[in-house]
């Protein structure tokens, strides 16, 4: 430990398509309370692209964070010069991005003369649930968003091992193409989700790839090729049509998941015997209810306990690199200026282990 009563974080977030700023204190007791939370999400910039144009969001990052991290200071009454340390997202994502809010942070580190903290993004989605719910460890963690789709054994900050992840598509990156080609236009989850609601779930069997097998890893590509041939089939679509592929669709990624998690669940009681099973849910797409409905009844099944954190915490934001952050400065841990920012950083590489301070 480094005898630090409390730490107060400034937290970097601009590995996709949101510039976020946050500072979240977090006491000698382990709690934590987010003192401002600023996400700025680029949706102008890339809306007539249909996805996240690189280039475009690195640019808006360069001309947004200095005055997202003002206002977080701003609303949250901190003045940079008090803060404890800079946290900052340095991987995986679209590298242009990440580097502009690294070398941010690690300007401000030195200009502040305060220690830096590289946080994987990854980690800080597995973190955020100790922040909003205090869970203890070890969880299994369900992260599905635009970019991943992982259960991840959390065990300790900084101890992970993954269990599983998708050999193609995200789940929401599975919505997002599913809304483009029934032309619903983005962001794409929440409109599938919407639409889906008037639809029948039973009209269309769509596969559920991989299913069969033990392994704990998804395929979403298969079925958003199955979902554009059958949407070919009966083309002109009528709105009904579309509302009845959305359903499907969302029944069958519902169940693809349910599965899963109860597979994932399974393997963390064998390992853990006598512990009480949690699964944390993060991303995105956690806001889609079909599939929260599908794990609350999977967890009420199996007597898990299931978190979910608030929605604006699951999607990208500055209080969840705020917060690993401070999980991680509160350990000892500190990362030198050299550090470098990476596109892609597996959260079960032995780099991630925090090792404590001696002092
Ligand atoms: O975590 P997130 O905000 O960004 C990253 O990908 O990092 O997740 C965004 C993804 C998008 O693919 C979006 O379509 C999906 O989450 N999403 C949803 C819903 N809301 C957002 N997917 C299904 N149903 C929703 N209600
Ligand atoms: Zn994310």
């Amino acid at each position: 430990m480094t005898g630090q009563a409390q730490a107060i974080i400034l937290g970097i977030e601009t590995s996709c398509d949101e510039t976020a700023a946050a500072i979240v204190v977090r006491d000698a007791n382990g709690v934590g309370t987010i003192l401002s939370n600023v996400v700025h999400t680029q949706l102008d910039e890339h809306a007539a692209f249909g996805g996240v144009v690189p280039e475009l969001a690195a640019r808006a990052h360069v001309s947004y964070l200095d005055h997202i991290i003002a206002q977080a200071c701003r609303e949250a009454d901190v003045a940079l010069a008090d803060v404890d340390a800079i946290a900052a997202t340095a991987g995986p994502g679209l590298i242009g991005g990440v580097l502009v809010g690294l070398t941010t942070a690690k300007a401000l580190a030195a200009a502040l003369d305060k220690p830096l903290l590289a946080i994987n993004h990854l980690e800080a989605h597995a973190l955020t649930a100790r922040l909003t719910n205090g869970v203890a460890f070890p969880y299994l963690m369900l992260l599905v968003s635009g970019g991943h789709s992982q259960f991840v054994l959390v065990r300790g900050v900084g101890d992970y091992e993954r269990w599983g992840t998708t050999i193609d598509d995200a789940l929401g990156e599975a919505f997002d193409k599913v809304a483009k080609l029934l032309s619903l236009g983005s962001p794409g989850g929440p409109r599938v989700e919407a639409i889906a609601k008037q639809g029948d779930a039973k009209r269309f069997k769509f596969p559920r790839p991989l299913l069969r097998e033990a392994r704990l890893d998804f395929s979403f590509s298969g079925l958003k090729t199955a979902v554009r041939l059958q949407a070919e089939a009966i083309a002109p679509l009528s709105d009904q049509d579309v509302a009845d592929i959305a359903a499907s669709f969302q029944a069958a990624v519902g169940e693809i998941v349910a599965v899963r998690s109860r597979q994932a669940l399974e393997r963390f009681s064998a390992q853990f015997p006598g512990q009480t099973m949690r699964l944390v849910v993060a991303g995105g797409v956690a806001a889609n209810r079909h599939i929260a409905a599908r794990l609350e009844a999977l967890c009420s099944d199996v007597r898990a306990e299931l978190i979910v954190p608030p929605i604006a915490l699951c999607t990208d934001n500055g209080a969840m690199v705020a917060w690993a952050g401070a999980e991680r400065f509160m350990l000892g841990v500190r990362d030198g200026l050299d550090v470098t920012a990476r596109p892609r950083w597996p959260l079960d590489l032995a780099d991630m282990k925090v090792v404590p301070d001696a002092a």
